[in-house]
């Protein structure tokens, strides 16, 4: 009989302690040691002291019955996993509830048992009966799906382990998954980590391949311990706003693909529908014609992106101005407003700062610093920005538009839309191929764009900018605006 071994252990990353602590010294997160017994961890066949079993070594070049990698039939999910699901590979679908996960794994799912393979789908949060209303309303009750509410990976391993190898299993959620071997409660670190190492086993021992759905905490972590991030093959990620019909699955990590690409979707009434343009999208609700607005030419992987970034700036009634911002980082914003005040003499210490990501896109590029440069100063000055004109570069801390890769697909997206010009770092002119079709504004510092934008608008509120006299056109100065 195992000794019983109280321990606590961070829900957060997995360390243990033998007492109480209001702080895990190996994370850094506040309360979040919960008390588990972890004598069983280990199971029992390891625990054993058996002699090994020798096992045949195989060389790298093998030749696999089937194709290594399953399309899914929805060219978004494919171009995210790197061309489809790799046999035998573990992947965790992350998200906040109600984005669309299980609406997203029921049609791969259908699509794939239309195809003629065997799929599974497992569910641990909702009875047969909820799934199968899911798939009535998406129109694809007649898939052969083969369907469970089950949440004992031991049951679950055995009923899979009869009959011909699924190709893909669908487990939602990992957090409702239990097995034997630990005597934690369903969801604690111990159980989402034994469960998830019991069905990794299961997938590397058959070759089929396994989807986890994972929940995402407050702060936008996959919840319960990070171990499994590291366990699993790729992660990703589903996002998007509450309010917006757009959703985004990205790739987080990915040991057989890229983890650049995003794929896009929209929920409609009849489940999640492909877009496969989204700078079509992301514009198609565009506010021409308002000081504040500019639209970045992105890239996401391999595809360009083009999107609006919206900002406001207004007189501050606060001691401490406000700054927010939603689809960008922080950090990067707070960058580009003190460039804009050390550099530019534009003064934003009276004023409130927000910038908005049109569509619930996130940006990770730092070349969307110039867009959002942009954007800030014509809210400030409030003078309207060219509707015809797209933005990229990255700002240096001197103030310098320094050049971002990928400009020629920036602009061959834009000409499509049907933009007219371009502005974009000086250096990068070389790189935009003579037909772009577009006139290209190329800009060396801030500074030249800033007093091109600045002598387009009059000033907004009484305290703002108040520039250097040789930096900025005289619109900026106390009593002109
Ligand atoms: P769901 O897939 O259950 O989310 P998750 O598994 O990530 O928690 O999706 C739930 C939401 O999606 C719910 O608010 C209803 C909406 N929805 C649609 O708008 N259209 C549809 O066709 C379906 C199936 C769901
Ligand atoms: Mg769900």
């Amino acid at each position: 009989m195992a000794k019983s071994t109280l321990s606590f252990v961070c829900q957060n990353c997995g360390a243990a302690y033998n007492r109480w602590q209001g702080k895990c010294e190996s994370c850094g997160e506040w309360n979040t040691l919960a008390e588990e017994d972890t004598s069983g961890s280990v199971p029992v066949s390891i625990r054993s002291k058996r002699k090994g079993r020798t096992f045949a070594l195989e060389s790298l070049a093998g030749k696999s019955p089937d194709a290594p990698r399953l399309s899914s039939g929805m060219t978004e999910l494919d171009r995210v996993t790197g061309g489809g699901f790799v046999r035998g590979s573990v992947l965790l679908v992350g998200g906040d509830p109600g984005i669309g996960k299980s609406t997203l794994l029921t049609q791969a799912t259908s699509l794939l048992a239309r195809a003629g393979h065997r799929v599974v789908y497992i569910s641990g949060e909702e009875a047969v009966a909820q799934v199968r209303l899911r798939a009535e309303r998406l129109g694809l009750s007649d898939a052969p799906v083969q369907l469970a509410a089950e949440t004992s990976v031991e049951d679950i391993v055995s009923t899979l382990s009869e009959g011909a190898v699924p190709r893909l299993i669908v487990i939602d959620s990992i957090q409702t998954m239990w097995t034997d071997t630990v005597e934690s409660a369903p969801g604690t670190v111990t159980q989402v980590r034994a469960s998830a190492q019991a069905l990794i086993r299961f997938a590397k021992k058959t070759g089929a391949a396994i989807i986890l759905v994972g929940h995402v905490t407050k702060d936008g972590q996959i919840a319960g311990p990070r171990v499994v991030e590291h366990m699993v093959d790729a992660v990703m990620s589903f996002e998007g706003e509450g309010s917006q019909q757009f959703r985004i699955l990205r790739a987080v990590k990915n040991r057989f693909g890229p983890t650049d690409e995003i794929g896009v979707f929209e929920m409609t009434g009849l489940g999640l529908r492909e877009v496969t343009n989204p700078s079509e999208l992301f514009l198609s609700e565009r506010d021409l014609g308002t000081p504040g607005t500019a639209v970045f030419a992105g890239i996401e992987g391999t595809r360009p992106v083009l999107v609006e970034l919206q900002a406001l700036v207004a007189p501050t009634s606060l001691g401490t101005p406000r700054r927010a911002v939603v689809g960008w980082d922080p950090s990067r914003l707070s960058m580009v407003l003190a460039v804009l005040e050390a550099h530019c003499g534009v003064k934003l210490s009276g004023h409130d700062v927000y910038l908005n990501v049109a569509g619930g896109l996130r940006i990770h590029e730092p070349a969307a610093d110039l867009a959002a440069a942009a954007a800030l100063v014509s809210s400030l000055v409030n003078a309207q920005l060219p509707t015809d004109a797209v933005y990229f570069g990255e700002i240096s801390l001197s103030g310098v538009v320094r050049p971002v890769a990928q400009t020629p697909a920036r602009l061959k997206e834009a000409a499509k839309l049907g933009f007219q010009r371009a502005v974009l770092p000086e250096s990068a002119r070389g790189d935009a191929g003579g037909d772009a079709g577009l006139s290209l504004n190329a800009v060396n510092s801030l500074t030249t764009l800033v007093a091109e934008i600045a002598a387009r608008g009059s000033r907004r509120g009484e305290s703002g900018a108040q520039p250097e006299k040789n930096a900025t056109p005289a619109r900026f100065r106390r009593g002109e605006g």
